[in-house]
């Protein structure tokens, strides 16, 4: 058995076939400390600990049931065996699935899929939930954690709500690399989403990341920063403290951004509209609005900012998307 399978072994009950349908609904999540690099490309384990903000009922709802033929549905469009995606979803549920089941999926995304919005994070955290749903594995959520993680690494930090942490773990296992949420609810704590572009990215966070590991010698200081930033910014949020919680994303997130820079060649997600969207957070704050950003691996910007400052960011923003992450 390989040590993929050793893992998945470790965590899913032995399955029977099954009949009938299972529905469940994950949030999308945004690192505020980034996950950028695995030390492990089979079992999905990061190179550092990574910190997130889950987006309420942003994010992606899957509804599974048996069938007599594999099929996939994204947004309600079916999809070929060849497209990327239903290769890459299969290819996790044979992990955990009977092999006499087949399965229909449906899965449908409340935001853009794969244009940086940390789709595949929501759509393996929903999967990972209507899969426990239909087997009946009653899985806690450290385990639906772990599962998630093999999916699509982000995704672990999507099965809980609110501010959540994924432990980078030492155990050469990888059972002890997965995400908890951290305690602090803050009600005015708002996320928003400028979305510059909703096509597809040129590369997916995954090849971006070994290449990024690879080649980019400004990567070697990475582990150094998150280390750093990491305590920082628990501090913060412990603190209620929303000018070091934005500074300390931002500039996270601009690291990550120059580490790609450095990579031979080159990787860059950004368009001339997401430098314009990142120069009009940066005029805002100069004009005395508490507004900072973050960046994924795909052109949007996400504001990080307070209930305070909704109106005024609205007249700068008017397609700005706003998250309410704790409902007080
Ligand atoms: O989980 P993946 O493979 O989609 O990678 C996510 C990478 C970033 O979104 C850029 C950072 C993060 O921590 O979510």
């Amino acid at each position: 058995m390989n040590k993929l399978n050793k893992f998945i072994h470790h965590i899913v009950p032995k399955n029977t076939p099954k009949t009938g349908s299972a529905k469940a609904f994950a949030p999308s999540n945004i690192a505020l400390v980034k996950y950028w690099g695995k030390r492990d490309t089979e079992l999905n384990l990061p190179l550092t600990s990574s910190l997130s903000i889950s987006l309420d009922n942003l994010g992606t709802e899957t509804r599974i049931a048996s069938a007599e033929q594999d099929r996939l549905s994204l947004n309600g469009k079916a999809l070929e065996a060849s497209n990327p995606f239903y290769k890459r979803l299969f290819e996790f549920v044979n992990l955990v699935r009977t092999p006499d089941q087949k399965l229909a999926i449906d899965t449908n995304n409340n935001i853009p899929t794969a244009a940086g919005l940390a789709s595949s994070a929501s759509g393996f955290a929903a999967l990972v939930k209507a899969l426990d749903q239909l087997y009946g594995w009653n899985l806690d959520t450290r385990h639906l954690s772990l599962l998630a993680r093999v999916g699509s690494g982000s995704a672990c930090r999507s099965i809980e709500t609110g501010f959540v942490k994924w432990a980078v773990g030492t155990q050469e296992d990888g059972l002890d690399s997965y995400a908890q949420q951290l305690p602090t609810q803050w009600p005015n704590f708002r996320v928003g989403i400028i979305t510059v572009s909703e096509s597809q990215k040129p590369m997916s966070s995954r090849e971006a990341m070994i290449i990024t590991r690879e080649t980019a010698k400004r990567y070697q200081k990475w582990p150094d920063h998150v280390a750093q930033d990491l305590p920082r910014m628990e501090t913060a949020i412990a603190d209620f403290d929303f000018d070091r919680v934005g500074q300390i994303a931002e500039n996270n997130a601009l690291e990550m951004h120059a580490c790609m820079a450095d990579a031979k060649p080159t990787i860059s997600f950004s368009s001339p509209e997401t430098l314009a969207a990142r120069k009009a957070v940066w005029q805002a704050r100069c004009d005395g609005i508490g507004v900072y950003f973050t960046q994924d691996a795909g052109p949007n910007i996400k504001c990080l900012f307070l209930e305070k400052d909704w109106q005024a960011l609205l007249h700068l923003f008017p397609n700005l998307e706003v998250v309410t992450p704790f409902k007080g």
